[in-house]
């Protein structure tokens, strides 16, 4: 397969468009038909344009989520994806080879972070459009790989943490007692260590071989959950929480309820029909421990902030692994066996 590494500035922006891309593409059999069996393959495809608010990059590297691969199963129908065949990943970093007409904050060879709209994807690809109110600068000391990282993943963790529990993240503000649960995987590992920037105690949850690297990211206790306490969210401190950030899944309400604080949340970023009836149930009773089901709202002034941690050295991207796009299927299958420490990246 043939691919296009660079294109030539001095040939100027609509030059562009002439060329031709890589991209690891998801295919439908057909538009309405059963999209379990989507497959994704190599294409050549067309460089996109820039519209008038949108930025063209050259991609340096994607993060994978499994949101991606849930709309490949057909499991976000009938909301994505909504064109066929689909270039899945939304979260990218780059360097911006050409601009919109409305774009000013922007120039040719700035470095960028930039989340995608799940709509339109095209992460998995050598270039990719991005709007320009979801892209950030991204400084000399962030890579590439620890800049894709962050979109969606740690944003889930900035949003659940700093709007649904209200926790500040210069430390000020009561002391909360917080459980993470996936601990080790791409939201969880953000999420404890912007946790641990607010005045928290942070008890989290992961499988025996990261209670390390969980510890090492800052969280005060940490449970396998392979283990009966782990099984059952108990504190070893015998502490409540006033907060979960519930990122895995398949634990029962029944579980969460004897270990919350007398006001406590359970941030819920996969609820599942029980989830929500659990949600419905406690506002309808006025509960005082409630279930919140979490959707993400990506913020630029949100991704600006945490590209800024990891600059400061305050937030690392943790990163599982790293495959070459041209081996993007590899990446894939291990985000839907669900077993990735951090992130998995893919680059040129
Ligand atoms: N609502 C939203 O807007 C939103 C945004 C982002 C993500 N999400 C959802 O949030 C979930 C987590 O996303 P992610 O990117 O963090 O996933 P991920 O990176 O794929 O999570 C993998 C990690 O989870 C650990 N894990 C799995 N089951 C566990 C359990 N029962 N207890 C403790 N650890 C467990 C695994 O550890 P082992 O390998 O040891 O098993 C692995 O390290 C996904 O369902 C995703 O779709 C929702």
């Amino acid at each position: 397969m043939k691919s296009v590494d660079i294109i030539p500035k001095s040939r100027g922006p609509q030059s562009c468009h002439c060329f031709f891309h890589s991209s690891f593409t998801l295919f439908f059999p057909s538009r309405y038909g059963c999209q379990a069996h989507a497959r994704g393959s190599h294409a050549e495809v067309p460089v996109p344009a820039p519209a008038k608010d949108e930025v063209l990059l050259k991609l340096e590297a994607a993060s994978l989520n499994p949101v991606d691969w849930k709309i490949q199963k057909g499991m976000l129908r009938p909301l994505f994806p909504r064109k066929f065949p689909h270039i899945p990943v939304t979260d990218v970093a780059g360097e911006v080879v050409e601009v919109g007409s409305g774009v000013e904050d922007f120039k040719a060879g700035d470095k960028v972070v930039s989340v995608l709209s799940h709509f339109s994807g095209g992460g998995l690809a050598e270039f990719a459009v991005a709007k320009k109110n979801l892209t950030v600068s991204r400084p000399a000391q962030v890579s590439a790989a620890e800049g894709a990282g962050l979109p969606v993943a740690g944003l889930t963790a900035h949003q659940a943490l700093t709007q649904v529990v209200g926790i500040n993240l210069d430390g000020s503000g009561p002391q909360k007692s917080i459980l993470i649960t996936a601990a080790s995987g791409g939201v969880g590992h953000y999420a404890v260590q912007l946790a641990k920037l607010g005045n928290t105690h942070v008890t989290a949850t992961c499988g025996a071989r990261n209670i390390d690297l969980v510890k090492s990211l800052g969280a005060d206790e940490v449970l396998d959950y392979k283990t009966p306490d782990g099984e059952a969210l108990k504190s070893p401190s015998g502490r409540t929480f006033d907060a979960v950030i519930h990122c895995a899944t398949g634990i029962p309400w029944s579980t969460f309820e004897p270990n919350l604080s007398t006001n406590g949340k359970v941030i819920d970023i996969t609820p599942n029909a029980s989830a929500m009836l659990t949600f419905a149930l406690k506002k309808l009773t006025f509960s005082k421990k409630q279930l919140v089901p979490l959707l993400l709202s990506p913020k630029k002034e949100n991704l600006e902030c945490l590209v800024g941690l990891v600059k400061e050295g305050k937030l690392k991207t943790v990163i599982d692994s790293k495959h070459p796009l041209s081996k993007a299927e590899d990446a894939w299958a291990k985000s839907i066996d669900g077993h990735a420490t951090g992130k998995i990246i893919v680059g040129p």
